[in-house]
């Protein structure tokens, strides 16, 4: 057996003891939410009706650090830290000199990393008092972390789930059921949102937003849960970065870029804010590649402009890449990647031109998952493959050029219940949906008239 590791691993003393909240470090002004009705700057107020203070709190905060409550860490140490792979099997394959890290957020209960917001997020409603958490859920994974973080901190959660992602997926309700959580198909006819989307039955998250803020809204002891976008949300990722610097200080390595896949942003966030931290403060020369869906190109082809969260208008405007908040995407097997928005401060850093993007279409991503799982083993899930076709195409690069880059992705979940799409694929059967640049205009056409952001 050789002297050269795979994974790089660290104890559970090493569970960061604080969050990154990279916003007092980004440049400018932040642009600031607006109340969807009054088209005023958002405060927290406006938040306090689904979300508990210390959620709002952590929003606004302008501290660079927020400490992670005792009982959160309690909770991160039945999975956290996580693992860092050397991918070395796959160096070999590609025949790049390139060496490949990735940071597996798979070995959650969940199975994701979404588990990592979804215990914070939990616990801070339990100590509000809040008696149940309303969500929505694309691919399910965010919904089964809710429901097992609610689980923990003895809450009620009800989920609904993307129409699309619920016929593809059914075991991942089971999951959630097993965690205790009710789980509805949207849209349903549960919410005046749902029932007014009757017309969309494949579904989309911004549609299950709705309901569930919805559910939020009109129960004083019910509270909202989202799964992405926030700053909240992102904050909570960080503990992903913030271990994988350590992980690859042991390795002796410096990553040249850092990949991620981008639905809402938190996975990407959370592993890249860290050394996107260390680039605005310190001058590093990281590079950072954000994967999305050629079916729902936010990044790539979204316009920035100030839009609601959700599809009905219920959620403060924030200034990003949109497709409009009524866009509805193909369902493709990524369904965490089915948006029509993204992080606020993501889409700062993509328009700065500090984070680039690339889009890929179903079938080349899948490719790459196999390849990925014939060499490392771990099958991925669809979202993930994402990164995975970037990382190839870097590894290439790195090949072409000659030169010895150091890349590191997140791995932000498996696909052991994704496994319906491998099905798809490996029996060519898998399609490739064009994304509609005419219905994206139409739904652009419905964009709020709010001044666009300088
Ligand atoms: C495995 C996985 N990756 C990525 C995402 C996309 O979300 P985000 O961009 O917030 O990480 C999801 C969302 O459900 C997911 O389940």
């Amino acid at each position: 057996m050789s002297d050269e590791p795979t994974k790089f691993l660290l104890s559970e003393r090493d569970i960061p003891t604080h969050w990154v909240n990279l916003m007092p470090d980004l440049p400018g002004e932040p642009l600031p939410p607006l109340n969807p009705a009054t088209r005023e700057p958002a405060g927290p107020a406006d938040l306090t009706p689904i979300f508990p203070m210390g959620l709002i709190q952590q929003e606004v905060s302008p501290e660079p650090e927020v400490e992670i409550p005792e009982e959160v860490r309690e909770a991160y140490k039945l999975w956290r830290p996580t693992p860092l792979y050397r991918a070395r099997r796959l160096e070999r394959a590609l025949d790049t000199p390139a060496r490949i890290y990735y940071k597996y957020e798979g070995t959650s209960p969940a199975g994701s990393h979404k588990p990592n917001t979804a215990v914070a997020q939990a616990y801070e409603n339990a100590q509000a008092g809040v008696r149940k958490l309303s969500t929505e859920t694309g691919a399910g994974q965010w919904g089964s972390a809710l429901a097992f973080a609610c689980t923990l901190f003895g809450l009620e959660c009800e989920v609904f789930m993307v129409g699309s992602s619920y016929d593809q997926k059914p075991y991942r309700r089971s999951m959630m059921e097993a965690w205790g959580a009710t789980v509805h198909r949207s849209p349903s006819d549960a919410t005046e949102a749902g029932r007014s989307q009757a017309s969309h039955p494949t579904g989309s998250l911004g549609i299950a937003i709705s309901e569930a803020v919805e559910v939020a809204a009109g129960d004083a002891g019910t509270n909202y849960a989202l799964g992405s976008v926030l700053n909240h949300v992102l904050l909570h990722q960080t503990v992903i970065g913030q271990e994988a610097i350590r992980q690859l200080e042991q390795a002796g390595d410096e990553p040249d870029l850092v990949i991620g896949c981008v639905g809402g942003g938190s996975n990407f966030a959370g592993i890249a804010y860290p050394f996107v931290r260390r680039v605005l403060r310190d001058g590093a020369k990281t590079r950072f590649l954000a994967a999305e869906p050629a079916a729902c190109p936010t990044l790539t082809r979204g316009v920035y402009r100030y839009d609601f969260g959700d599809t009905v208008g219920m959620t403060p405007l924030m200034p990003m890449f949109t497709l409009g908040h009524d866009f509805v995407p193909a369902p493709v097997h990524a369904g965490g990647l089915r948006y029509h928005g993204d992080a606020p401060s993501l889409c700062g850093l993509v328009k700065a031109g500090l984070v680039e993007a690339r889009a890929y279409k179903q079938n080349e991503t899948f490719d790459a998952a196999v390849r990925f799982a014939r060499t490392e083993g771990i099958i991925p899930a669809p979202e993930p493959a994402h990164a995975i076709k970037a990382v190839l195409e870097e590894a290439e690069a790195a090949r072409e050029a000659g030169e010895e880059r150091v890349i590191l992705f997140g791995l932000c979940g498996h696909g052991n219940f994704d496994l319906a799409a491998y099905d798809a694929y490996l029996s060519g059967s898998l399609e490739d949906p064009e994304f509609s640049e005419e219905d994206m205009r139409e739904a652009l056409e419905r964009l709020p008239d709010v001044p666009v952001p300088a």
